[in-house]
């Protein structure tokens, strides 16, 4: 990894460069990710969002934190909160913004366990691809302690693949629609591909199902989005 994503948030941070994320994917084109938006505050953050830190209680651990701005308001509030990521940028940011515990690992290698844990802005991407799912909630519900609650949004993409005249060009033959590759440039500099995983409500229920966790919608999201909470 070239860590593109923590030099641009650690370019925001310093006021250095003010140039925005560039982002596509194989079924989409050039999209930009305003730098800005990764330091909201909780009034600029999507409702569902906001829904997730209202509802975080306890030990919280708030995974792919970025450049901390989950992880700063319920520091403020008062919550034991501990920022993990896999940018060493995302994680020196974090660091110059306040967080006082984070830490740059994967999540896989996380072993603390928690009362709350956050997964937000697509929080079902890090688990990368539908057959990582599983391994994923495993692990999660190692790292929850007894009553503890994962809050977890993600979108239906369904609607990337319908034409103008409705229709969907969905091939069922291909693997699950959400698996997508993503990929990012900054400054003329592009990041080697990652994949990222959007899961549909349904998909992501039967898989905690599978892996003995409850899990109900909180709520929906202004586009195709939403929020779930899963349990033991
Ligand atoms: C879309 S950004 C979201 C950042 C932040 N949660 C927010 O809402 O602003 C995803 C973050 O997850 C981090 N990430 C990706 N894979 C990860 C993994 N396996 N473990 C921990 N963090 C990961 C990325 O480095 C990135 O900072």
């Amino acid at each position: 990894m070239k860590d593109i994503f923590g030099k641009a948030l650690l370019d925001y941070h310093n006021d250095t460069c003010k140039e925005d994320i560039v982002t596509w994917t194989h079924i989409s084109n050039e999209d930009t990710l305003p730098l800005e938006y990764l330091f909201r505050g909780f009034e600029d953050m999507p409702k569902i969002e906001q829904k997730a830190l209202k509802m975080a209680k306890g030990r919280t651990l708030d995974v792919g934190c970025g450049a901390g701005s989950h992880s700063l308001w319920l520091q403020d509030k008062g919550l034991y909160v501990k920022g993990i990521d896999t940018s060493k940028g995302a994680v020196e940011v974090s660091k110059k913004r306040g967080i006082k515990n984070i830490s740059l690992k994967p999540l896989l290698e996380e072993t603390e366990q928690f009362d709350t844990i956050l997964l937000l802005m697509n929080g079902t991407g890090i688990f990368q691809e539908l057959s990582q799912v599983t391994t994923y909630l495993h692990h999660l519900k190692s790292l929850l302690l007894p009553k503890g609650q994962i809050l977890i949004d993600s979108s239906d993409i369904k609607y990337m693949y319908e034409d103008e005249d409705g229709g969907t060009w969905l091939d069922l033959n291909q693997n699950y629609y959400g698996e997508l590759d993503y990929f990012i440039s900054y400054k003329g500099e592009t990041e080697i591909p990652m994949k990222w995983l959007y899961l549909d409500f349904q998909t992501l229920k039967r898989a905690c199902l599978a892996t003995g966790l409850q899990c109900e919608k909180v709520m929906d999201g202004n586009h195709f989005d939403y929020l779930a909470k899963i349990t033991t």
